[in-house]
């Protein structure tokens, strides 16, 4: 009976950074890799992805829209998505709107889905984490999936390895696992996002004009011929990983931070021995590592640390909100913003670090003195423009549904884009 039903489902996902870097696949296709990692889930309020899933007799095809614009599904990431989620649906009955749809049937329903990024794409900041990660658990609301989130993040890796990581809030670890079809290579959350609330995370979206290797690519040539590579996996990042998670529990800023800059410096160095070598930090990225070196060296114990993924945007985790409002008058003095480009767009996210900082307006940050830790007789160059925009999160909580109609991004009566 092709009654003209729709069934929809609307989920909202975070993004992840890693603090130990994800770097190197063992099979290609499942997308398993070489190392465990461990990644900080960032709040979804200021980076998500929100992704409307629907099902109905009346769909003739699988489609999806990304940001506004068709994308096609045919990708082997999708499809084994797809092909995984549907082998898990179970029996689904929703009287009052007067569904029912069995297990069987999910084999020959169509689905159409909408996600959008509340972030800008153009910005180079991993979107395809919070989006498979969103796909995939929107998907299991709307089938009825009954397996946990553990199952789900094993779906999830085989869109993006990353993005089996964004199932969960606060910290996360994804356990390489050792099974050839990778069914125990899937995350686990190690503390969750109230376990340590004071850190404040920032991220500056450095302008850059070049197109980066993607990851995919650049972690195969590194797999193919990094020496390094292979060394970190089996010799540093097993021990890195235990340290890590103690240094979590415990709420050890100065481990977290040795362990979070270092591993993202291997990771780039990893990247220079690749053949041929990749570049993804630049001049920018650079100056930033040093200002954070420097300072906490001045100050004697890490009040940040630093991490950069495929890209020149850093990510700065700060260890509190004094250290956060400390670093931001560093940042927007050596990075102020371009011509025409106000503050109130220049930091976004959570905005309220200004008024802690005592900048205002376009004036304040004129007049921000240079940092202390500066040599007086050298005088400070300040580069203007080179940061496109910051902005300020915090570790965040995991995936979530929103029942909410309103905030869906399908018609509830087409099952088209709104
Ligand atoms: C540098 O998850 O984007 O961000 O699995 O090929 O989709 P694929 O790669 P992806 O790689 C992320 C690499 C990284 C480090 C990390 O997130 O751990």
């Amino acid at each position: 009976m092709a009654a003209k039903w729709v069934r929809m489902v609307t989920a909202q996902t975070p993004t992840n950074i890693a603090v130990i870097k994800y770097w190197g696949k063992r099979d290609e296709t499942l997308i398993l890799p070489i190392n465990d990692s461990i990644s900080v889930t960032l709040d979804p309020h200021h980076l998500c992805t929100t992704t409307t899933v629907a099902v109905s007799p009346s769909f003739d095809q699988d489609r999806m829209w990304l940001n506004g614009k068709e994308i096609s599904l045919s990708g082997g990431r999708y499809q084994n998505c797809l092909r995984e989620i549907r082998a898990c649906a179970s029996d689904v009955e929703d009287e009052e709107k007067g569904i029912k749809i069995a297990k069987k049937d999910w084999g020959s329903l169509h689905i159409l889905i909408a996600s959008y990024n509340n972030f800008p794409t153009a910005a180079g900041l991993a979107s395809s984490a919070a989006g498979f990660a969103c796909l995939v658990f929107a998907l299991a609301k709307l089938m009825n999936l009954s397996e946990d989130h553990g199952k789900l993040s094993a779906i999830a890796r085989q869109g993006s390895g990353s993005a089996c990581r964004s199932l969960y809030g606060g910290f996360v670890k994804w356990n390489m696992g050792k099974n050839e079809d990778g069914t125990d290579s899937r995350a686990i959350q190690i503390v969750d996002e109230k376990h340590w609330d004071d850190l404040v995370i920032f991220i500056a979206v450095v302008s850059s004009r070049q197109k980066e290797t993607s990851s995919t690519i650049g972690m195969h040539n590194s797999v193919e011929t990094s020496m390094l590579l292979k060394y970190r996996a089996q010799e540093v990042v097993p021990k890195r990983i235990l340290q890590m998670e103690e240094a979590i529990k415990n709420r050890d800023f100065p481990t977290l931070a040795h362990l979070t800059c270092a591993d993202s410096n291997q990771f780039h160095a990893v990247c220079l021995d690749t053949y041929p070598p990749i570049f993804y930090m630049n001049d920018t990225s650079h100056r930033i590592i040093s200002i954070v070196e420097k300072w906490n060296r001045t100050e004697g114990t890490p009040q940040v640390a630093y991490t950069f993924d495929a890209g020149p945007n850093a990510v700065l985790i700060a260890r509190n909100r004094n250290a956060a409002t400390l670093l931001l008058q560093r940042l927007l003095f050596y990075f102020p913003p371009g011509d025409g480009v106000d503050l109130n767009s220049f930091l976004i996210g959570d905005k309220s670090i200004l008024e802690d900082a005592g900048l205002k307006d376009a004036k304040d940050l004129e007049a921000l003195p240079p940092p202390p830790e500066i040599k007086d007789n050298v005088p400070a160059q300040r580069y203007r423009g080179d940061v496109s925009y910051f902005i300020c999160t915090r570790p965040g909580r995991g995936p979530v549904l929103l029942s909410d109609e309103s905030q869906a991004l399908l018609n509830p009566e087409t099952g088209l884009p709104k």
